[in-house]
């Protein structure tokens, strides 16, 4: 087994003009460099689409990746408004962000139009960050599990060995996104072990250790050394927390 993968995710939503956007990249990506903080971990800034290409052009690609929080289920064509995979490609980035409970619930993203997105998104070199999580209801009776797991075999689990290693997975339970309430380490972490046996049981020849799980929900400086000790948490997927370059900074700090 190799080394703890380790992965800081940003997911800033749609927050930022692109001004605002490009000054808050700069300043992340000259904070980073200047403190030489954690050269293994990979960083990566979700950013809007229309941020995408100009900020690609200021930040270091030796410690950056640049990450879009969505992508079009179709490869071009009549569909007005839409961004696709391939567009996403063009302007630099790797990874996009997929099935986020926030495109799940507020925009009705079904398991198969996920499922196409992660499709899409492999097929043009693009990395997923494949999001799943359950609601307070969910957890309140019981189905925590079962619904992390149907979101993964309903949309995730269909992907070759290949491209499951080019994938993250984030676990994001529903109730801890932008509440200020956080999975305790201990909640996470079972979360965590259940979606990496789920990975073992799946796809057998395949190091799944290798397989960054990230926690996404209230991750903050004061939380995070606690959640990404634990033995199958990779790092975060920070959302409010990242609109600041101090405190992302400082989550940085807490592998
Ligand atoms: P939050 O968002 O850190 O603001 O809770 C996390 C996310 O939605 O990815």
């Amino acid at each position: 087994m190799g080394m703890k993968p380790k992965v800081l995710a940003a997911n800033w939503k749609m927050n930022t003009d692109l001004q605002q956007g490009m000054k808050l990249a700069a300043d992340i990506n000259n904070k980073v460099n200047a403190s030489g903080v954690e050269p293994h971990a990979r960083i990566i800034l979700g950013v809007p689409f229309i941020h995408l290409s100009e900020i690609a052009k200021i930040m270091d690609y030796r410690r950056f990746s640049l990450a879009a929080q969505n992508c079009a289920e179709c490869d071009s064509g009549a569909y007005t408004g839409e961004v696709s995979a391939e567009m996403i490609k063009s302007t630099g980035a790797h990874y996009v962000i997929i099935g986020h409970s926030e495109r799940r619930h507020i925009f009705k993203e079904s398991y198969e139009s996920l499922q196409n997105k992660v499709d899409v998104c492999l097929k043009n070199a693009l990395r997923p960050i494949f999001c799943c999580g359950e609601t307070l209801d969910d957890r309140k009776k019981e189905m925590h599990k079962k619904v992390v797991e149907e979101q993964l075999k309903a949309s995730f689990f269909h992907v070759n060995e290949e491209y499951l290693m080019r994938s993250i997975i984030a676990y994001e339970p529903v109730w801890a996104i932008g509440t200020g309430e956080t999975a305790t380490p201990e909640q996470a972490q079972e979360m965590h072990e259940w979606i990496r046996t789920l990975l073992r049981d799946h796809y057998k020849n395949s190091n799944v250790d290798d397989v960054p799980i990230l926690y996404g929900g209230s991750v903050k400086p004061g939380n995070a050394s606690d959640l990404f000790k634990q033995q199958d948490i990779n790092g975060g997927l920070v959302g409010g927390a990242s609109l600041k370059a101090e405190s992302f900074m400082s989550i940085l700090k807490a592998f």
